[in-house]
């Protein structure tokens, strides 16, 4: 039987992003947050190299304004780069605030953070947990927001689409996993943390429900969406036929490994004068170059000149995860392959999180900040959740008083649909989708693979529709259905884009125009703003 809740906010997502919120909110404020599985399942807990931020005397804010910049390649917006950085040891210090334990310099005895180094990056900046700061931050944010007396806490959750009407957002739909019931959730307001978009992609670093499902619905809801042809494919993911998306760090590189090719010769100098620490996109587009070149199913990455002492003191996490499959990265290469791991662009918002629909915030990967521009800097995007969680809190505070609680949603049609009875279709789409993305919309396109993306992607939207109208949802069929979205849009955007610049590169335009441009998409004509 659906339920209607009533929230004063509603936030679809347990990450970085959705519970500082969550925790930045005041108690007098009810909240829900939902989130698709158990509380740890986005990406924030996998998290690896760490959170950067000014905090070493010798860094100033100017410099890694200039590095994140640089890294993203003349398409930042520099006030969303400069707010940002601007807050960076607030959103530190409030972490620190919350319980979570970073590593120290020389561990014992020191008060002093050990600050890791990852590539675009000219100073030691970014501060970590070992290997696992990811996981110490989820553990903390969650364990405080399971605490919270304001916070009521929905796993198993997906959120289906938006209720929106003439005054903005109102709630969601919500599928509850445990039943199969779709629930209305009635809110003020409601802010999407919903993660990234790499599961387009075959290979990913991303856990499963990476599937755009934030920027889908924001879409759907009349949302602009900006610069989704900038996916950010990692340039080390263990090569190993038994090992899921699993991440070496970029901070092992930092910490000085080496890129080799298979007979033991160091590729990355002939590339680039900052070498394995130049900017990812850099990085991954030689790692590709070198594995088409020589025909190698990987390259490898060697940290094995440094102690053991120093390796597993640094690398916990990722030495004992490659011995799980025979690797001792004390003493030998690890193999790695490059794999899609972040969506630089999302839901246009403002340095709040407000979207262009009135109630509706979007923040962390979901969001589109202006922040990364064509390439991410390594460890920006913790920072980013932090940060506007934080500023979107604040102005939630503020509009509270000023907007009216409706108490009536419309109830979640089910009239017309009956139960799957051929859940291969959802499978078998899923299968080709990430497929056609990774072989033509990858590290490197041309306009031809391009518009053979775009073909399959719209047949596959038909059959999907066809699909979502008369079968019963479920989280596959939702996260298809928004995958499929997405990727059209990823697809679109790149079309659109008629230079290679950061992650995009194309064979048919391989240089860089003089001016940089945002690609924005509107929902209403497909309008894009600035081509
Ligand atoms: P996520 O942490 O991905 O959380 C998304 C949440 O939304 C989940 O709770 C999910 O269940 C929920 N959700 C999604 N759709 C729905 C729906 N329809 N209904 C209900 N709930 C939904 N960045 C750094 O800055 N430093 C790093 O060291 C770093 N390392 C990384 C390592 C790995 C392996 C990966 C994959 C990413 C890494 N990143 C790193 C990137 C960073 O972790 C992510 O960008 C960031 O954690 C995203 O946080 P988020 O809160 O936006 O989303
Ligand atoms: C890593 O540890 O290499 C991931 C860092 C990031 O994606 O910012």
């Amino acid at each position: 039987m659906s339920q209607v809740h009533h929230h004063d906010v509603l936030i679809v997502g347990s990450g970085a992003a959705g519970l500082a919120l969550a925790l930045s909110l005041p108690e007098t404020i009810s909240v829900a947050v939902i989130s698709k599985g158990d509380l740890t399942q986005g990406s924030t807990y996998y998290a690896q190299g760490g959170m950067a931020a000014v905090l070493d005397e010798n860094d100033t804010i100017e410099s890694h304004v200039a590095d994140t910049l640089a890294a993203g390649a003349g398409l930042c917006r520099e006030e969303a780069v400069r707010y940002t950085v601007e807050n960076s040891r607030g959103a530190v210090d409030w972490l620190i605030a919350q319980g979570v334990k970073f590593d120290l310099r020389d561990k014992v005895g020191s008060d002093e953070f050990h600050l890791t180094m990852e590539g675009g990056h000219s100073h030691r900046r970014v501060i970590h947990s070992a290997d696992a700061t990811g996981r110490a931050i989820s553990d903390v944010l969650v364990e405080n927001t399971l605490a919270a007396k304001n916070v009521t806490i929905y796993p198993h959750r997906v959120a289906v689409d938006l209720i929106v009407d003439a005054d903005g957002c109102q709630g969601a739909y919500v599928l509850d996993r445990r039943n199969d019931t779709v629930d209305a959730f009635q809110s003020r307001f409601v802010a999407l943390a919903t993660g990234g978009a790499s599961k387009a992609y075959l290979y990913t670093s991303n856990p499963d429900g990476a599937s755009g499902d934030g920027i889908a619905m924001a879409w759907r809801a009349g949302c602009r969406v900006a610069n989704l042809e900038f996916n950010q494919f990692h340039p080390t993911c263990l090569y190993h036929p038994q090992a899921k998306s699993f991440l070496i760090s970029e901070a092992v590189r930092g910490e000085g490994g080496r890129l080799l090719l298979p007979d033991g010769t160091r590729f990355m100098p002939a590339f680039d004068s900052r070498a394995e620490l130049a900017p990812r996109d850099v990085v991954a587009r030689a790692i590709d170059h070198e594995m088409k070149r020589t025909g190698s199913d990987c390259v490898y990455l060697d940290i094995s000149h440094q102690p053991a002492e120093f390796i597993q003191s640094h690398f916990p996490t990722i030495s004992s995860r490659c011995l799980e499959f025979g690797i001792d990265i004390c003493k030998q290469p690890i193999p790695v392959v490059p794999a899609a791991h972040y969506t630089c662009g999302g839901v246009v918002v403002d340095t709040c999180g407000r979207s262009d629909v009135s109630g509706l915030y979007c923040i962390g990967e979901t969001s589109f900040t202006g922040l990364h521009g064509a390439n991410r800097m390594a460890s920006n995007s913790l920072l980013e959740c932090l940060v506007y969680a934080r500023s979107a809190a604040t102005d939630i505070c503020q509009r509270m008083t000023n907007k009216p609680q409706q108490l009536a949603v419309p109830a979640w049609d089910e009239s017309q649909v009956t139960d799957s009875d051929e859940d291969v279709v959802i499978s078998h789409n899923w299968d080709e989708l990430r497929r056609f993305m990774w072989d033509y919309v990858g590290i490197v396109r041309t306009d031809k693979r391009l518009q053979r993306a775009l073909h399959r992607a719209q047949l596959l939207q038909e059959e999907i529709k066809e699909y979502y109208s008369n079968y019963k949802v479920s989280n596959d069929l939702l996260e298809l259905r928004n995958l499929a979205m997405v990727a059209e849009l990823m697809i679109r955007c790149a079309i659109s884009r008629k230079e290679s610049r950061g992650l995009h590169f194309t064979l048919d335009y391989p240089n860089t125009q003089a001016v940089a441009k945002e690609t924005v998409l509107k929902p209403d004509n497909w309008y894009n703003a600035e081509w």
